[in-house]
């Protein structure tokens, strides 16, 4: 063979390589309104970036016709590039050949890119589509998808992990993305279950379609598997590139800052938004715009655990990560979803030197036996976990209620936070007046003449003393009570005091968190 037909033969190989499973499988993918794996590398990545590798790689297996049908690459396409100027490794299964299951060569490809991503300090973006474990191959799907799980908990927390799913899912497959950071799904077109309508049928007796048990909304609203979801590809793929932007190259590095001119940092619409009615609700959100940089934020989550919101966002050009309860969905209380919520995202957030801002306004836990049965105490212990640990800058801003053991868990200043604001309408107590007034003054009340009257007056002798800023603010659990339109120029101010925090925390091999 002379250097031409060498050269030649190459180009084949590639040319045979970019068509996957071929024409009209690609055909297919598109007519069911999804992108072949290329095209999502391509529009994921910036321009020309990507640098494949594992082109070539082919199965080894003579199982079951297989030794007949061999697709170069695997079923997965693998590699690096860029987003936005800085580098991230992917890998996109390709549908198109043999439905993108998993097998032997397919996961070292896999591994391969996860393995550079851990040399090299950058996230690692997994985009799915496949029919689970390649049936042919067995064990070897087994161990190439164990092989994964346990490159995934190596790299956790020390690259940022990103999957999203864009068509099945389903088997022990779905627990890579489970142990990546954030799950994104996109609607109508991706799903993930432990196992399928069929063996749900057949188990549980229970008729449910693939959507229902496991499309995007059921995950991003019920389980809370899924952090995002997107309407399209397209949109998925912009959200993906938007959520990279937030996240440091590794847990060494911080967040690149964007650039930000210093102006007049008030914002007098602080002033206006907590309702005269302590009862009444607002959405916390229009406080959290109001003080983080304009549009600057995304939001995680959001259709999961919505008595809590966290998200990321930009302070003075720099990443923050947001945690707030919601008065404006069952009064911002804490339950065993947002806790889980808010502690992961917490955790996150410290692995990966984002400082926290949080917002509080918390009537407490939810009470009732599904909480309790269900374990509010070990989940919320989670949380308390989670902000306790925390080693990253940490700023509170009590907006209003911070009642009982919720104030202790709210990121306080006795579980570590730096920075601790309080508005002026800060009520900083064990529990609500009323509910404290029954039962400190219940034999007074009981033997009034007009045991309501008595219990108003008490109420009120209980609120003019508690629910107020200045008796945690006398102590020192909070720093400084400020004008509401004062918070961001604060908040920035806190951040740049804080920007060289260094916190280590006594020798251990790890804690144990209460999961
Ligand atoms: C090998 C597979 C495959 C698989 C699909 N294909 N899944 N080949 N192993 N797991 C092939 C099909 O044979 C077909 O090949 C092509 O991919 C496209 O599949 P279709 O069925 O035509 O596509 P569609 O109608 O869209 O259905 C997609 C699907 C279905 C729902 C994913 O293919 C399916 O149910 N597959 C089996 C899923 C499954 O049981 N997987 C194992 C799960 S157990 P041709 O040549 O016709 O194009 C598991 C354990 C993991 O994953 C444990 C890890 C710890």
């Amino acid at each position: 063979m002379d250097m031409k037909m060498k050269f030649g033969q190459l180009d084949r190989k590639n040319a045979e390589a970019l068509l996957g499973g071929g024409e009209e499988r690609i055909a297919a993918q598109h007519g069911k309104g999804k992108l072949s794996a290329r095209e999502r590398i391509h529009l994921l990545l910036d321009e020309g970036s990507f640098q494949e590798t594992g082109r070539l790689v082919m199965h080894r297996s003579i199982n079951f016709g297989l030794d007949k049908q061999h697709f170069l690459g695997d079923g997965v396409v693998t590699g690096h590039g860029t987003i936005n100027g800085r580098t991230v490794f992917v890998f996109s299964q390709d549908f198109t050949v043999l439905g993108g299951s998993l097998a032997e060569a397919h996961a070292e490809k896999i591994c391969k890119v996860m393995d550079l991503a851990m040399r090299t300090g950058a996230p690692v973006i997994g985009l799915n589509d496949s029919g689970g474990a390649r049936i042919q191959e067995g064990v070897v799907s087994l161990g190439g998808y164990a092989d994964i799980f346990h490159r995934n908990v190596m790299a956790s927390g020390m690259v940022p992990q990103i999957s999203a799913i864009m068509g099945p899912c389903a088997g022990g497959a779905v627990y890579s993305p489970s142990l990546t950071d954030f799950v994104l799904m996109v609607e109508n077109t991706s799903y993930m279950f432990v196992t399928g309508p069929n063996v749900v049928k057949t188990v549980t007796h229970e008729e449910v379609t693939a959507e229902e048990l496991g499309g995007a909304a059921t995950h991003a609203s019920k389980s809370g598997v899924a952090h995002f979801t997107a309407a399209d590809e397209l949109d998925a793929i912009d959200q993906l590139r938007r959520l990279v932007a937030y996240l440091p190259n590794n847990c060494e590095e911080r967040t690149p800052a964007l650039p930000y001119t210093p102006g007049d940092e008030t914002r007098p619409v602080l002033d206006t938004l907590l309702p005269e009615n302590p009862n009444q609700p607002y959405d916390i959100r229009d406080v959290l715009n109001a003080v983080i940089d304009p549009d600057s934020s995304m939001e995680v989550h959001a259709d999961y655990a919505r008595n809590m919101v966290i998200g990321f966002a930009r302070v003075a050009g720099e990443t923050v990560g947001c945690v707030a309860n919601q008065p404006a969905v069952l009064a911002g209380v804490l339950d065993i979803d947002a806790s889980l919520k808010a502690a992961r995202f917490v955790r996150f957030c410290d692995a990966f030197n984002i400082p926290l801002l949080v917002f509080v306004d918390v009537p407490g836990f939810l009470p009732g036996t599904e909480q309790e049965w269900r374990g509010i105490i070990n989940h919320g212990a989670k949380l308390l976990y989670a902000f306790s640990e925390a080693t990253v800058p940490r700023i509170s801003v009590i907006t209003r209620k911070a009642y009982g053991g919720a104030y202790d868990v709210m990121n306080s200043k006795h579980i570590g936070c730096d920075i601790n604001f309080a508005w002026p309408a800060a009520e900083i107590a064990v529990m609500g007046a009323k509910g404290a007034a029954e039962i400190i003054f219940r034999n007074e009340i009981k033997n009034a003449k007009d045991p309501a009257a008595k219990l108003a007056e008490k109420e009120a002798e209980y609120k003019e003393r508690f629910a107020n800023p200045y008796e945690a603010a006398a102590r020192g659990y909070i720093d400084e009570v400020i004008h509401p339109r004062e918070t961001r120029r604060k908040v920035i101010e806190a951040l740049r005091m804080l920007r060289n925090k260094a916190e280590r925390h006594p020798r251990k091999k790890h804690g144990n968190i209460p999961l």
